[in-house]
C-alpha cells in the first residue's frame, strides 16, 4: 500500500505515539478528577500536550489551549459561542464544511448574515472582496489556513491585521497547517486557532482543539464535570475548562504530545519542508502527464503538501478507485467537504484526486504514484 492520503489522517504515526498511547491506558485515571497517582499522571499528560500545543501554536499560555475532539468540534464551539443572533460573519471560498455548516446554520437559524468572499480559479483569495466585505462590519472573520483540497496556504497574519482594523476577531482552521506551516497567535494577532491532532501533528484521532488569545472566551458549547468548581450551578466560563467537559480523551492527548514533540524535534519547518518536498516532486511529474490538470496553485503564503489533480473530464472517483485496485495507492476523491473551493475550481461534477504527502513519505512512493497516473491518462485517452 501507497499512503497519500495524509490531508485526511497520517496513517503512518512516529512508533512513540503509539508506546504513548499504549503507556496510557494501561493505567491512566481521570485527569483532573483525583488526587491519587493514575489521576495525577494523567493530568500530568495533559498539561505536558497543553505545553507543547500552546508553544507549537504560539498561544499565551498551556491554559489557553482547550482540547476538543477534533479541528471540526472546536469550530463549532468557537462559531456558535462568538456570533450572536443577528450578527454578521465573513468567511471565505476556501473553508471545509466545518466551518461553513456551523455558519450557514447561524443564518439559517439565527438570522445571521454570512459573507463568502471568492476565490478565482486557481484558487487565489480576492483581498479586494475581503475588504469590502469587512468595512460592512462584522462580528467573526473565519478563515482556513489552507485550503484542505488543494493545500494552498492563505496569508492568516494579513487578513487578521484587515480584520482587527474593522473591530471583527480572527478565527484561523489550521487543520491541514497545525504541524507543518508555523503559525504564531500572538505575534500575528490570531485570535483562535482549530486544530486537530490526527494529521500533520501525527497524534490520535479524537483528539485536537481550540486555542484563543487572552482577551476571547467562548462560551460552553456543553456542560458538565469539570473536576473543579463542581458546587457551582453553572460551568466555569473560563478556558479550558469552559471547553471540556466531561473526562477528557487523556489516553489520546499523551499521544498528541508524543506526536507534537517528534514534529518539535524536526521544527515545523522542517516537517512542512520535508512534505511540500515530495509534493513538489510529484507535481512536477504530473504536469509532465498528457491530460492531467493540476488544481490550485493561488495561495500568498506557499503550499502545504497537497496535490489536487484530475485527470482529463475522468471522475475523480474512477481514477482513484483505479489508483487503488492497480497500484494499491490511496488517495481521496470527491468534493473534500470543500464545495465552495471546488464552485471556484470549477470542478464541482468531477471532483479532484487528492494527493496528501506527510514527513514520514518517501521519492519512492511520489514517483510511484507519478507512473500510475501516467497509466491512468494513457488508459483513459486509448
Ligand atoms: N478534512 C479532512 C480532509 O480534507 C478529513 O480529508
Amino acid at each position: 500500500m501507497i499512503y497519500l492520503d495524509n490531508a485526511a489522517t497520517t496513517a503512518r504515526k512516529p512508533p512513540e505515539v503509539a508506546a504513548a498511547v499504549a503507556r496510557a491506558i494501561d493505567g491512566f485515571g481521570g485527569a483532573g478528577r483525583g488526587a491519587h497517582g493514575a489521576s495525577l499522571d494523567a493530568g500530568v499528560a495533559v498539561l505536558h500536550a497543553r505545553e507543547a500545543l500552546a508553544r507549537l501554536l504560539g498561544a499565551p499560555s498551556p491554559s489557553r489551549v482547550a482540547f476538543c475532539a477534533n479541528a471540526t468540534e472546536a469550530l463549532n464551539a468557537a462559531v456558535a459561542g462568538l456570533l450572536r443572533p443577528g450578527e454578521r460573519a465573513v468567511t471565505t471560498a476556501a473553508s471545509h464544511n466545518s466551518m461553513l455548516r456551523p455558519l450557514f446554520r447561524k443564518q439559517d437559524e439565527e438570522g445571521c448574515e454570512v459573507a463568502v468572499v471568492p476565490h478565482d480559479a486557481r484558487g487565489a483569495l480576492d483581498y479586494g472582496a475581503l475588504e469590502r466585505e469587512l468595512s460592512r462590519g462584522a462580528r467573526l472573520v473565519a478563515v482556513a489556513h489552507a485550503s484542505n483540497l488543494t493545500g494552498d496556504v492563505y496569508d492568516v497574519a494579513r487578513i487578521a491585521r484587515l480584520a482587527h482594523e474593522h473591530g471583527a476577531l480572527v478565527l484561523v482552521d489550521a487543520a491541514q497547517t497545525a504541524g507543518c506551516v508555523p503559525l504564531d497567535m500572538v505575534r500575528d494577532g490570531i485570535d483562535l486557532v482549530a486544530f486537530t491532532g490526527h494529521k500533520s501533528l501525527y497524534g490520535p484521532q479524537g483528539t485536537g482543539g481550540l486555542a484563543a488569545l487572552c482577551h476571547v472566551e467562548v462560551p460552553p458549547f456543553k456542560e458538565g464535570g469539570s473536576g473543579a468548581r463542581s458546587y457551582d450551578r453553572r460551568h466555569p466560563a473560563r478556558m479550558p475548562e469552559s471547553l471540556e467537559a466531561g473526562t477528557l480523551n487523556a489516553h489520546g492527548l499523551a499521544g498528541l504530545a508524543a506526536g507534537v514533540a517528534f514534529v518539535q524535534e524536526r521544527g515545523v519547518e522542517a516537517a512542512g519542508a520535508r512534505a511540500r518536498a515530495l509534493a513538489e516532486r510529484f507535481e512536477l511529474g504530473v504536469r509532465a502527464v498528457p491530460g492531467v490538470r493540476v488544481l490550485g496553485g493561488g495561495g500568498d503564503a506557499g503550499r502545504c503538501g497537497i496535490v489536487a489533480i484530475n485527470v482529463a473530464d475522468v471522475d475523480s472517483a474512477i481514477v482513484a478507485g483505479e489508483l487503488d485496485a492497480g497500484w494499491g495507492i490511496c488517495v481521496r476523491a470527491g468534493a473534500h467537504c470543500a464545495p465552495l473551493m471546488h464552485e471556484a475550481l470549477g470542478t464541482r461534477g468531477q471532483g479532484a484526486v487528492r494527493f496528501s504527502f506527510s514527513c514520514l513519505g518517501t521519492e519512492a512512493e511520489a514517483d510511484a504514484a507519478v507512473r500510475a497516473v501516467a497509466e491512468v491518462a494513457e488508459a483513459a485517452f486509448s
